[in-house]
Parts: structure tokens; sequence; C-alpha cells
């Protein structure tokens, strides 16, 4: 197994039933359906049920991902959960997927990166699986943003949705699997996007209740102009680190926060539309499982295809950033 290539396996996505459109967002703060759509792209999002969890998601999506690369649960070394809404504080979300998949020989950790999650979890898995170390992680991203959006701020409600997606990540034939990651951060950033209280700087209290500090706080602007340098920069890099030239993309496969964010990096890589997955406008923004849930949906539609070259790239909370190019 040493030596082999980590490629993708299998994928898999989940969302809830629940649509929340932009007319029902125009009955819950002063907003209309055109801003909406004018400035971000979304028209609608789903929302899980009161009584759902993160891990309900991340499981579905896990289901399909390992039947579609054949791989039984038993057969999974370790589970990574990239979320920052995990079930509770601890356990990891992780080790209740790896229960209730029944993967009986897993590892399991949650990583927190952001909506850059799937992408360090995929860097992971690769370079576990390319030193031999395992031949199957399951790399699921999973997050119910509706649980820290404030329904009352309507800089940030129109935005996010619930979601997860998945990734069987194991050793594939000659020619296809990952090229190249490239991940990167800037901490001095975190406070463009973050949860103020619930962790130990301001644990939860009345006070930080009272306050709405258990909700995502956002400066859409700089992380506006973050996004679209990040996007470049990181498909730049990993293209150059695969060896490859931006006419080598079949797939360009976004973080989905903002149509303008998405649009912007097609012309600067001098894209088609046809060669850039869309789901914003009917997902919205579903944290780190935006970039495996639209892969998926690109896999099943056939828009992806055995042999095309895709670079998946996004950004996120923390500042992070990541781009992967695979063959897949
Ligand atoms: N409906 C109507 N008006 C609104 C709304 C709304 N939902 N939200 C804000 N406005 C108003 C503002 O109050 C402002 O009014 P003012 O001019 O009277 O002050 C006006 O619209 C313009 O606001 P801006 O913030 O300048 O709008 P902008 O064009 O920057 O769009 C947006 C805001 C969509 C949030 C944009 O900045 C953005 O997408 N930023 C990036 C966000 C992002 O990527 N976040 C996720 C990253 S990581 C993760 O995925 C968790």
């Amino acid at each position: 197994m040493a030596g082999m290539r980590a490629g993708i396996l299998g994928t898999g996505s989940a969302v809830p039933e629940r649509v929340l459109s932009n007319a029902d967002l125009e009955k819950m703060v002063d907003t209309s359906d055109e801003w909406i759509v004018t400035r971000t792209g979304i028209k609608e999002r789903r929302i899980a049920e009161a009584y759902e969890a993160t891990s309900d998601y991340a499981v579905r999506a896990s289901e399909k991902a390992l039947q579609a690369a054949g791989v039984a649960a038993e057969e999974i070394d370790l589970v990574i959960c990239a979320t920052v809404t995990p079930d509770m504080m601890f356990p990891a979300t992780a080790c209740i997927i790896q229960d209730k998949l029944g993967a009986t020989h897993a590892g399991a950790v949650d990583i927190e990166s952001g909506c850059s999650g799937f992408l360090y979890g995929a860097a992971m898995a690769a370079a576990m699986v390319d030193a031999g170390m395992y031949r199957h992680v399951l790399v699921v991203a999973a997050d119910l943003l509706s649980r820290i959006t404030d329904y009352e701020d309507r800089s940030t409600c129109v935005l996010f949705g619930d979601g997860a997606g998945a990734a069987v990540i194991g050793p594939v034939p000659e020619g296809r699997g990952f090229l190249a990651f490239d991940l990167g951060s800037d901490g001095s950033g975190g406070e463009f996007l973050f949860m103020p209280a619930g962790g130990s700087r301001r644990p939860p209290s009345a006070e930080t209740v009272a306050a709405r500090e258990h909700f995502i706080k956002m400066q859409g602007q700089e992380t506006f102009k973050f996004a679209v340098k990040a996007m470049a920069s990181a498909t730049e890099s990993v293209l150059a680190k695969a060896g490859l030239d931006k006419d080598a993309i079949d797939l360009l496969v976004p973080h989905q926060a903002n149509i303008r964010i998405i649009d912007a990096a097609r012309k600067r890589f001098g894209l088609d539309e046809s060669k850039v997955v869309i789901t914003i406008d009917k997902y919205g923004n579903t944290s780190a499982s935006s970039i495996p849930i639209a892969l998926d949906e690109a896999i099943r539609e056939g828009r992806a295809k055995v042999g095309d070259l895709a670079v998946l790239v996004g950004f996120g909370a923390g500042l992070t950033w990541g781009a992967a190019a695979v063959r897949l």
C-alpha cells in the first residue's frame, strides 16, 4: 500500500428537507429577495428540524459516500469530522458518527478550520493514505449553522444554511488522486468571523445569552476582501505545486459563500461557467460542507467525471484557506 496515491473513492451529501426561502426571511428581518439575490446569489437554504443534530446529517452523507466508494464501515481506519457546530462541546462529533456508522475499527477526531475544514481534513487523510499509515479515511464536513445564526441580524441570517458532505479517501489507480494541497491561515483576522461566547474565554452565562454572543458575528466587507484574495492565491498556489496551468482545470469546486466571490475567481482564471459548480442558490453557505456537497452533486449529475482535474478551494473562519488539486 505504501507509495500508492490517495484519491477520492466515493462521495455523499445530505441536506435538510425544510426550505427557508428569501420570502420567508422578508417576514423575519428588514430584507428583500432582490437584495439577497443580487448581493449573494442565494435564493433559499435548508434548515434542520429542532430535534436534529449535526451528526444526523454527517451520518447520512457518510453512508452515501461509503456506498459510492464500495467500502464497508468496518473498513474505515479513521473518521475526521470538520465542523464548527458539533453536537456538543465534547465528546467529538466524529465519535458519534463512528458509533452510528458502526465503524468499529476507526479512530475519530474533529477538526475546526471553519469553512476550509473539508480541505484540511482531506489533506490530513491523503497524507496518511500516501504514507501507508491508513487505507480508508472518512472525511465528513457537517454543520448546522442555523444553530448559531442570529435571525435578528439581517447582515448574516440571510447567508447560512445546514448540510453535510463526505468523502472516503483511499488509494486510487495510477494517474488519479490528489496532486497537491495548499493550506493557510491568518489568525490575526479571527475577529472578522467568530462566535464570541461559549468557550473558555467567555463561558456561557445569562449575560452572554442576553448579549447574543452565542451567534456568528461577521464583518462582511472585510471577509469579502479576504475571500477574493484567498481564493485566487490558493488556486494559483495549488496549481503551481501540481505543476499545472489554469487551462488544466476541468472543474472548479469553490466554497459557496457568495456568488460574487465565486465569479471573481472564475473570471480571474478565465473559466467558462460550465466549469464552476454552483449550489449557493439553493443551499446558501453551509460552511465546511459546501465543497463536498457541491462535489458530490457534480459527480452524481455526471458533471464531474473520472479523470477530470478538479480544483477544490475555500476560505473561512480562522482565518483559514485551502485548495486541493485532484484527478478524479
Ligand atoms: N437585506 C437588506 N439590506 C442589508 C442586508 C440584508 N440582508 N444586510 C445588510 N444590508 C444593508 C447594510 O445595512 C448596508 O446598508 P447601509 O448602506 O444603509 O449601511 C447595505 O446593505 C450594504 O451592506 P454591505 O455590508 O456593504 O453589503 P455587501 O455588498 O458587502 O454585502 C455581504 C454583504 C453579502 C455579507 C458580503 O459582504 C459578503 O458576502 N461578505 C463575505 C461573507 C462571507 O464570505 N462569509 C462567510 C465566510 S466563512 C464562512 O463561510 C462561515
